[in-house]
């Protein structure tokens, strides 16, 4: 039968600070990839979002690309996505300094991403670190999202876009939609391999706290091997095993097993071979991202070619919206 319905939009976005990590990989890419053929979805990468935090411009322009490449690479197709760089299509911005106006400071200030990275970026605490989720609320609701694949992190930034696009609608009139999180259930929130209390992250300086995309099969099998896990030594998902539930949530994201069969294939054995097991898991799901990869960047016209449609057929759709809520909140406005 055909199916007549619309498809839902979803639009989800990634920082371009550094490769992304095992993290970002199941807690929203692999998700990213799997709705985009069933929905009508949009993916950007965030290069406004990453001079919150300083930059080297050589090292910011180069990763821009190469984490446009690496989307390309976990499976999206630029002819059925949209694919692009958030600093390609201007109405982000523009969108971002109208709801600035419509949120209020109490509202950003409670941000515990902006709390945390306060504290981390003492020396460079700007407004843009601020209103950092006011220019997220933009991305989402330019485009009129009705799903947002995110990790557990991202959850506060969403509500606060939905509590942004109910005021202005109440305002006027129904302007955006309401956009919905969609959070994975395993991955939301990979730990740290070294502390599994704390999220694993692109920035943490020990560089066996986290797995990156690109990591060769050795260093990921060296880094989990390394995992800090309990003294149990008993496979099972339980309060106070952190290390070994991360690794228990890794194991089925990779491999699509639940906990209770992890628990009985593991049952009897030691955390040397759960620890491998893992680590074969994760370079088997992420060998092809990587052969991908390194095929595309030896072809960086066919990238920018790919980033240039995608800014394009973006900026349409944004417009749309800008034009409207331009419309509504009093803006002149000349025909063209
Ligand atoms: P970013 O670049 O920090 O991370 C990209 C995505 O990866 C998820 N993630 C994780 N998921 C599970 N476990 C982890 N340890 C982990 N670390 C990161 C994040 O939740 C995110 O989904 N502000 C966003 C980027 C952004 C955005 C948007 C997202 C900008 N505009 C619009 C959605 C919609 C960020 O900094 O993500």
């Amino acid at each position: 039968m055909e199916n007549t319905e619309k498809k839902a939009r979803v639009l989800s976005a990634i920082q371009p600070t550094s490769v992304p990590t095992l993290g970002n990989y199941l807690g929203a890419l692999k998700n990213w990839a799997s709705m985009s053929a069933d929905n009508d979805c949009l993916y950007a990468v965030a290069d406004l979002h990453a001079i919150t935090v300083r930059q080297d411009p050589a090292k910011l322009r180069k990763q821009t690309l190469e984490m446009y490449a690496l989307l390309l690479a976990i499976g999206l197709d630029p002819e059925e996505s949209v694919v692009f760089v958030q600093s390609h299509v201007p109405q982000h911005a523009e969108l971002a300094w109208i709801l600035n106006c419509y949120t209020q400071f109490g509202e950003a200030a409670r941000m515990t991403q902006f709390k945390d990275k306060s504290a981390k970026h003492a020396d460079n605490i700007n407004v843009g670190l601020f209103s950092y989720p006011t220019l997220m609320a933009a991305d989402i609701l330019l485009y009129q999202a009705d799903y947002v694949p995110i990790g557990a992190d991202q959850k506060q930034h969403l509500e606060l876009a939905r509590d942004i696009a109910e005021r202005f609608n109440g305002i006027y009139s129904p302007t955006f939609t309401i956009p919905n999180p969609y959070i994975g259930k395993a991955g939301a929130r990979v730990m740290s391999l070294q502390d599994p209390t704390k999220k694993m992250s692109k920035s943490d300086p020990n560089p066996k706290a986290s797995v990156s995309l690109l990591d060769t099969a050795d260093d990921i099998r060296k880094k989990f091997k390394s995992a800090v896990t309990d003294s149990e030594a008993k496979v099972r998902y339980a309060d106070g095993k952190d290390g070994i539930n991360n690794l228990m949530a890794i194991y089925s994201c990779c491999t699509g097993l639940d906990y209770d069969a992890i628990e009985k294939e593991f049952d009897g054995k030691g955390y040397g071979d759960f620890k491998l097991a893992v680590a074969e898991s994760v370079i088997e799901n992420i060998k092809p991202v990587q052969d991908k990869y390194y095929e595309l960047m030896s072809d960086k016209a066919y990238i920018e070619k790919c980033a240039a449609e995608g800014a394009m057929k973006a900026s349409y759709i944004a417009n749309k919206t800008l034009s409207k809520v331009m419309r509504k909140v009093g803006f002149w406005q000349i025909k063209k």
